[in-house]
């Protein structure tokens, strides 16, 4: 990230979830309702555990906001954790009750989670909460409440986000790549947030399946970016590449083990002349009578939709276990169960999005500069007459 900072901290039965966002130019206007909603979604979906019946997060705004607009000093966002009432004193800063501590304690660590690894890393395996409550995707709560404001201002460019589910553990809406129209169909009020709200019954009936047999599924994400200009990202420098940049961001949500960009993964398997996007003269600029690339082409946007897919595995936290070792005694012994989710997988379009913003909103600001929105929209209008003979606003996907 070169203009934006995020940090996020917070443990998932801590008191809260904070983000610090830095570097937004001063003067753009917020709307907390708009910042609830992304919320909201992150905590939707079929599948999910107990805990979303509990929480409803919203935002609370700590600094770097004043009558709804950004001063340009860090914008600091928290999210309550509605159940730290019931973790007080398991999760307490300063003193825990040691009872209640050990009835906690968790000793085998889950195969797939961060337990093992973070425990060895940080030397904490005497009790391997002091993991797992930071390793948890509640972190996300915070990088969604941080996205959806970078989505606020990609959006005063006409710079907008799409996203679904295309596939939930083995069970395919969509095989390869999304596109705007397709996503287009999303509901997001559905259970499994899929372009196919009708077909989803039986992809519902499929996780119900999955959670009598005390088992869990992971998925598949898809999302577009349309208004994207050409030229965010760099073609020079193999960090400022944007592909490596995006790709880094969705990799860093839990979960995701792959990340594909545009028709990424297919055209591995095809020759030249079918794996690439022909340059044709078009009524107000060049056009793409295909976008396998996906928008992206040298690390850099060609003008084309962004569009991205993330695969999920499955949730490591099973009803039924899974074969691990007591760190304590160093007897085999199956993993234990606390309240969790047999897939979070509809939940996940909304933090992608949010990951995508994130750095879209960077590579935008790299490129446009300013530290106030005055300026930043000047920059804009300047870039977009520069642009006009080859790329119009307008002309998107
Ligand atoms: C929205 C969301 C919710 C998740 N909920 C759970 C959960 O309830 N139980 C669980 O064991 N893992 C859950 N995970 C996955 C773990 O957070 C993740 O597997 C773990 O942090 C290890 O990271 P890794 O999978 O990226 O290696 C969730 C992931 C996401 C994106």
């Amino acid at each position: 990230m070169r203009r934006l900072r995020l940090l996020t901290g917070g443990e998932s039965h801590g008191p809260a979830l904070t983000a610090i966002l830095e570097g937004l130019p001063a003067g753009l206007e917020l709307d907390r309702e708009a910042i609830d909603a992304w919320l909201a979604r992150r905590q939707h979906g079929f599948g999910r555990g107990g805990r979303q019946r509990i929480e409803r997060d919203t935002v609370e705004v700590l600094g770097g906001l004043r009558d709804g607009r950004t001063l340009g000093s860090p914008l600091v966002l928290r999210v309550v954790n509605r159940d730290w009432e019931n973790w007080r004193e398991v999760m307490d800063p300063w003193r825990v009750d040691p009872g209640a501590a050990a009835a906690r304690r968790v000793t085998r660590p889950r195969p797939g989670h961060a337990d093992l690894s973070g425990g060895l890393g940080t030397a904490q395996t005497e009790d391997l909460r002091n993991v797992l409550e930071r390793a948890s995707a509640r972190e996300t709560a915070a990088r969604v409440a941080a996205g959806s404001v970078c989505a606020r201002f990609l959006g005063r460019y006409g710079i907008a986000i799409r996203s679904g589910v295309l596939q939930v553990g083995p069970h395919v809406v969509h095989r390869g790549a999304p596109d705007w129209d397709l996503l287009g169909g999303v509901d997001p009020g559905s259970p499994l947030v899929t372009p196919d709200p009708p077909g989803e019954e039986r992809l519902v009936e499929a996780v119900r399946e999955a959670r009598e047999r005390g088992e869990t599924l992971g998925g598949v994400v898809g999302a577009v970016v349309r208004g994207l200009p050409p030229g965010l990202g760099s073609h020079v420098h193999w960090d400022r590449k944007l592909d490596g940049r995006l790709a880094r961001a969705v990799m860093s949500i839990p979960s995701v083990k792959a990340v594909v960009l545009g028709e990424g993964l297919e055209v591995a398997s095809r020759v030249g002349s079918e794996a690439h996007d022909a340059i044709v003269p078009g009524e107000r600029g060049l056009t793409r009578p295909t976008n396998r690339a996906g928008g992206l082409e040298g690390g850099v946007t060609n003008g084309a939709d962004l569009v991205v897919r993330a695969f999920f595995k499955p949730i490591s936290t099973l009803r039924r276990g899974l074969p691990s070792v007591d760190l304590a005694t160093g007897e085999p012994g199956a993993t234990a169960w606390e309240r969790s989710d047999v897939t979070a997988i509809a939940s996940a379009p909304v933090i992608v999005e949010a990951m995508l913003a994130l750095v879209l909103a960077d590579a935008l600001l790299e490129v446009l500069g300013g530290n106030a929105m005055a300026d930043v929209d000047a920059a804009w209008e300047a870039r977009t007459a520069r642009l006009a003979p080859w790329w119009s606003p307008a002309d998107r996907g």
